[in-house]
């Protein structure tokens, strides 16, 4: 078993408060399925609650810390040599929403433009997927490695799919997908951007990729892919997925078949 660093260790204990607080929300959402009222402000509250325990938590430990957040602290502008957290209070709002156990909270430590530390927690599983920069890649206290299979037949590829709002991608999207799922061998859509990459380093999924994904969506399950022996690159070249969230991530093996399925 690895030895967790302290900021690693105050990542898990905001991860797993703010999990307490999102599954006691989460039960509370289930019977409000059927309300009138519907459930819209109460998972916004629920969102912000889960963002304002993590800041709590780590600016006590950490204060010379900067924070981006999904909620209250957005800007993700580059500044070189700053220390950030990255924080994604409940990644899967829409499964929240609509009472499918599938959420996580996200949480990434940057130093110099470099992801060096992640967490990635499944409350409703309680499966906590973390990372350190050379350290390796863990669920709860297991090592974890991405897949083995080398060819994109026989692969399992989670992606997300655009919706509503973002028509002037959906013929490019349309393509992509038409070409990975002719030659692999099925496609899942959870709705969990940071959960898709944890399952990829888990070797649950062989690939993943997306378009247009937050820098909270990604930084933590980036490194922990990376520390699971996985590749994260860009969909498109001269980019950087970051920033941009044009990301894919598999194993080595399928680096090449998966990049070619992205020409179009
Ligand atoms: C979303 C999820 C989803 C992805 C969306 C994200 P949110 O995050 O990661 O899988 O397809 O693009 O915005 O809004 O639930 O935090
Ligand atoms: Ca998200
Ligand atoms: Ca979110």
């Amino acid at each position: 078993m690895a030895l967790k660093t302290p900021i690693i260790n105050i990542m898990t204990k905001a991860a797993y408060k703010a999990g307490n607080i999102l599954i006691k929300d989460f039960r509370e959402v289930e019977n409000l399925q059927v309300s009138k009222k519907g459930v819209g402000d109460f998972v916004t509250s629920a969102d912000l609650n889960s963002e304002k325990t993590i800041i709590k938590i780590l600016e006590k430990s950490y204060p010379q810390i900067k924070i981006i957040s999904e909620e209250t602290n957005s800007d993700t502008s580059l500044d070189e040599h700053e220390k950030k957290w990255i924080i994604d209070p409940l990644d899967g709002t829409l499964n929240f929403l609509h009472g499918l156990p599938h959420f996580a909270i996200s949480i990434a430590l940057m130093v110099k433009n470099e992801i060096i530390s992640g967490v990635v927690y499944d409350p409703i599983k309680d499966e906590l997927f973390w990372a350190e920069k050379g350290v390796g890649a863990y669920i709860n206290d297991k090592r974890i490695r991405v897949s083995s299979r080398n060819q994109l037949k026989n692969a399992l590829v989670s992606t997300g799919i655009p919706w509503k709002g973002m028509e002037n991608s959906h013929k490019n999207y349309l393509k992509i997908l038409e070409n990975i799922m002719k030659s692999s061998s099925g496609i899942r859509r959870y709705g969990a951007a940071a959960l898709d990459l944890a399952y990829v380093a888990a070797g649950r999924y062989d690939a993943f990729w997306e378009f247009n994904l937050k820098t909270w969506d990604i930084a933590a399950g980036s490194l922990i892919v990376k520390e699971a022996g996985g590749y994260v690159g860009n969909i498109y070249k001269n980019e950087n997925f970051l920033y941009t969230g044009n990301i894919y991530a598999c194993n080595n093996n399928l680096v090449d078949e998966l990049k070619n399925k992205f020409i179009i």
